[in-house]
């Protein structure tokens, strides 16, 4: 941890106020590179999660109290206690089989976001675990390489888990991905940022609004001002949105890009450099960040340009040469084409689709087991509304009005996009896995919980 004199010596005298004191007032966002790292404001490590493999863990919801930064507890609902919840790291053909408990004192599930799995292991309100109950979510895993997550997914109560910390990244490796010889080790690091509030005795709350939750402070991998210190090396970062609502515009505060690589469904086919990243509720994206060259001393900013947050101080305190390339091709993407039919889908105010409140029990449409379809989504006002579908993933195949783009971070293979106002988004999606019971949600988790979701069958 990096101190003031006066904080130092704060601490020498066993005075932790400078520490305590350090609310989010005192996050002012930096006037331009690297000037709010040299400030009064004490940061706290990074934490990573601790992982579990696919078989042979279990998991259990339930409240923990945890030093989110500075040393104090807060109260938080984790998985296995902890928050964010353990790392699941599995290879392409891994079964996975683990038994979850419900330690809350309300319903809940665990939804594998991204993980193409049968409805049995989905995580479907009408699964709900109940309170002291418990479930065995297993499945086999054939997809590619990528970073999905798990969360709750009960009956209204989706926005209220997730929030108070029940999340955690499942990283899926493959031979493909591994012959990149992408960094890896300590070099790859998953980054699980959102916002939170915090009461006056630091506990997480919950304040819905139904134009989306929106907290007051940032939190990285479930701590507050986090630094992370780097060697002089290429890192990796497996970055997730798990906000509620809130939307991301990463950025370095060196100007330095950073070299996407893939997204929501792994790798892209080709690298791109970029300055800038928006990442909506529950995107994700495989950055590289090159620390090579830099002076050992060196701060850089991961920085949130919309809300003017300072996220995460890498720090780079190590000198080191090892090995590594930015590899330009990195996948082959078969492209989904000749859609057979078109299905419109109008996300409506902030709780409807095609006009209607979800309801648990009412299947509102049928999709046939593999057929190429287009989706298209289209909203009338109220948006952002983050699009994800359950059950497979999807193609972006354009953008019109608003933002009228697909931006390099869209490509390859999706299962959540952000739908804007005055936005026409298509996706092509084929459901070629498992028939059955699957959702499609506005991943703005106040909408989704006010009735902004659907279910449909795949026959
Ligand atoms: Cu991440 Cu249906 O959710
Ligand atoms: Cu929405």
């Amino acid at each position: 941890m990096r101190l003031t004199a006066a904080s130092a010596a704060a601490l020498a005298s066993g005075s932790l106020s400078l520490l305590t004191a350090c609310s989010d007032e005192t996050l002012a966002p930096s006037a331009g590179p690297n000037l709010a790292q040299t400030g009064t404001l004490s940061r706290n490590p990074l934490r990573i999660p601790s992982t579990i493999a696919p078989t042979g863990a279990s998991l259990t919801a339930r409240a923990a109290r945890l030093d989110l930064g500075g040393g104090q507890l807060s109260n938080v609902l984790g998985y296995n206690g902890l928050f964010p919840g353990p790392t699941v790291v599995a290879t392409r053909g891994n079964s996975v089989s683990i038994p979850f408990t419900n330690g809350l004192s309300e319903q809940t599930t665990i939804h594998w976001h991204g993980m193409i799995v049968p409805t049995s292991a989905d995580g479907h309100p009408r699964d709900a675990v109940q309170p002291g109950r418990s479930y065995t979510y297993s499945y086999t895993i054939n997809q590619r390489a990528c970073l999905n997550w798990y969360h709750p997914h009960p009956h209204m109560l989706t926005g209220k888990q997730v929030c108070l910390g029940l999340a955690g990244a499942f990283i899926i490796r493959d031979s493909i991905e591994t012959g990149l010889g992408l960094p890896a080790g300590s070099y790859e690091v998953p980054l699980i940022i959102r916002d939170a509030s915090v009461d006056s005795s630091g506990n997480l709350v919950y304040k819905p609004r139904s134009g989306g939750f929106l907290g007051t402070i940032p939190l990285v991998n479930g701590i507050r001002n986090p630094y992370l210190n780097v060697d002089t090396a290429l890192y990796r970062f497996r970055v997730l949105n798990g906000a509620n609502s809130r939307i991301f515009g990463l950025a370095l505060g060196t100007g330095a890009p950073f070299h996407l690589i893939g997204n929501d469904g792994g790798l892209l086919e080709t690298r791109a450099q970029l300055a800038q990243i928006t990442i909506a509720p529950a995107e994700r994206l495989d950055l590289l960040i090159d620390f090579r060259g830099l002076p050992v001393g060196t701060h850089v900013m991961l920085r949130d340009v919309r809300a003017g947050w300072d996220l995460l101080d890498f720090v780079v305190t190590r000198q080191v040469s090892v090995g590594a390339t930015i590899p330009t091709t990195l996948s082959t993407i078969s492209k989904l084409s000749s859609p057979v039919r078109t299905r419109l889908f109008s996300f409506d105010g902030m709780s409807k689709i095609n006009g209607k409140l979800y309801d648990l029990n009412r299947v509102d449409f049928q999709v046939p087991f593999g057929q190429t379809e287009r989706w298209r989504f289209i909203t009338n006002g109220n948006a952002p509304h983050p699009v994800h579908v359950h059950g497979a993933s999807f193609q972006v195949q354009s953008r019109t009005g608003g933002r009228n783009q697909v931006f390099p971070w869209e490509r390859g293979w999706k299962d959540t996009v952000l739908l804007e106002d005055r936005e026409t988004v298509d996706v092509l999606i084929r459901f070629d896995a498992f028939r059955g019971l699957y959702l499609m949600h506005c991943h703005k988790l106040e909408h989704e919980d006010m009735g902004m979701m659907t279910n449909f069958q795949v026959i």
